[in-house]
C-alpha cells in the first residue's frame, strides 16, 4: 500500500512539474502567480480524480493463482485483417495476451491468415472473414469467446464490412462485449444502429474517426472547443455506449460520467499504438465485467477498464521512448506492457 501511493505521487508530481513549466513557457512572468495556482489547483484535483481511477482499475484485475484452469482470464478475439493489413491484428492480439489474457484468435481475410501466423506461435488465427459462411464460423466460436475486439486491419471491401455486421449482430445477441476501432468504426458511422444502445459495446476513435462518427449520428460538426460536451453527447446519442477519444488527452464517456487519461506517454504517435489499446482494453473489459460494480465502486465497469488500456498505453509509449526516442515503434512499445503493467497496477 505504501509503496503502491509512493508510485502515485511521484508519477503526479511529475505531471504537475511538466504542466507548469508548460504553463511558464507559454505564458511568461506576468500571469505566473495566478497560472500557477489555478493550474496546480485543477491539475491536483485531476491527478487525485486519475489515482483513484487508477486504484478502481486496480481492483478489477484477477489474482494470478495455480488454481485457476487456461481460459479463466480470458479469451479475445480480434475481427480484422486482410489482404493489405496484417500488422494491426498481430497487434491487437497479441497486446491481449501480453496483458494477461490466456487465449487470442483472429479471424481474419484468408489472405492474411499466413502472414498473422507467421508473426506469432502464440496466436490462433482462422482464416474465416472472406468465406460466405463467415458469420457461422466466428459464431461457433463465441460460445468460447469473453470478448471481441473488432476493426484492426479490417479495410473497407464490401463483402467483409457485410460479413463483419452479421459478426456483430451474433456477438450481441449473445450479449459479447466488443471493443470497436479502425474500419469497425467505419462500419459502425454507416450504420450507427448496429451498436446503438448496446451497453457492452466500447468505440475507441481517433480525432478522424471521432468527428465522422459524431456528424453521422449527431447531423452537425462538432464543437471543437468542447471536446468533453462532444464526447459526452456522442456517447449518448449512440444510447450510452461508451465511447474513448484518443488524442493528446484520451477523452472517455459512458453517457453519464467523462474521465480523462492523461497519463504521460511521449509526443512520438506510431501506427499500431491503437491497436494495443484496443487489444489490452478487450482483456480489461472482460475482467470488469466479471468483477462488477462492487469492484468498480458504482462507476461503470466499462470506463473503467477503458481507463486502464488508456493509461496502459500511455505507459507503454512513455517507457518505449525512454529506451527509443524518436525510433520507437508499435512493437517497442508492445515490449514494454509487462513492466508497464505492473508500475501502474501491481506497485
Ligand atoms: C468511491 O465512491 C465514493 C462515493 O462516491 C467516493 O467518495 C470515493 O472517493 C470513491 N473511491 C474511489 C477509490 O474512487
Ligand atoms: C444515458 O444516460 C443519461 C444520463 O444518465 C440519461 O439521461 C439517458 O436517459 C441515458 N440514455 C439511455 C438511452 O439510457
Amino acid at each position: 500500500m505504501v509503496t503502491r501511493a509512493g508510485a502515485g505521487t511521484a508519477v503526479a508530481g511529475a505531471v504537475v512539474v511538466a504542466l507548469l513549466s508548460a504553463a511558464l513557457a507559454l505564458y511568461g512572468p506576468p500571469l505566473d502567480a495566478v497560472l500557477e495556482r489555478a493550474f496546480s489547483l485543477r491539475k491536483a484535483h485531476s491527478i487525485k480524480d486519475m489515482e483513484n481511477t487508477l486504484q478502481l482499475v486496480r481492483n478489477i484485475i484477477p489474482p494470478l493463482s495455480s488454481t485457476k484452469h487456461k481460459g479463466q482470464d480470458g479469451r479475445i478475439g480480434v475481427v480484422g485483417g486482410c489482404q493489405e493489413y496484417t500488422g494491426a491484428p498481430y497487434f491487437a492480439a497479441i497486446s491481449a495476451l501480453k496483458v494477461g489474457a490466456d487465449l487470442s484468435h483472429v479471424f481474419c481475410a484468408s489472405a492474411a491468415a499466413p502472414v498473422i501466423k507467421a508473426y506469432s506461435p502464440e496466436l490462433i488465427v482462422h482464416p474465416v472473414l472472406d468465406s460466405p459462411n463467415a458469420v457461422h464460423e466466428v459464431e461457433k466460436w463465441l460460445p468460447r469467446l469473453h470478448a471481441l475486439v473488432v476493426g484492426p486491419g479490417l479495410g473497407r471491401d464490401d463483402a467483409l464490412l457485410r460479413n463483419v455486421q452479421g459478426i456483430l449482430e451474433v456477438s450481441k445477441a449473445r450479449d459479447i462485449p466488443v471493443v470497436i476501432d479502425a474500419d469497425g468504426l467505419w462500419l459502425v458511422a454507416q450504420q450507427p444502429a448496429l451498436i446503438h444502445g448496446y451497453r457492452k459495446a466500447v468505440l475507441t476513435p481517433n480525432h478522424v474517426e471521432f468527428s465522422r462518427l459524431y456528424d453521422a449520428v449527431l447531423r452537425g460538426p462538432m464543437d471543437s472547443d468542447d471536446s468533453h460536451g462532444s464526447v459526452l453527447r456522442l456517447s449518448q446519442a449512440l444510447g450510452n455506449v461508451t465511447v474513448v477519444q484518443k488524442g493528446e488527452r484520451d477523452i472517455l464517456s459512458n453517457g453519464q460520467q467523462v474521465l480523462v487519461c492523461s497519463q504521460e506517454g511521449s509526443s512520438r504517435r506510431c501506427g499500431g499504438q491503437g491497436d494495443l489499446l484496443s487489444g489490452s482494453l478487450g482483456v480489461l473489459v472482460h475482467w470488469a465485467l466479471l468483477a462488477g460494480p462492487q469492484k468498480t465502486n458504482g462507476s461503470s465497469p466499462l470506463l473503467v477498464a477503458a481507463f486502464g488500456a488508456c493509461s496502459l498505453t500511455r505507459q507503454c509509449n512513455h517507457q518505449a521512448f525512454q529506451k527509443h526516442g524518436r525510433s520507437t515503434t508499435t512493437s517497442d512499445m508492445i515490449a514494454e506492457v509487462g513492466a508497464a503493467f505492473s508500475k501502474l497496477f501491481e506497485t
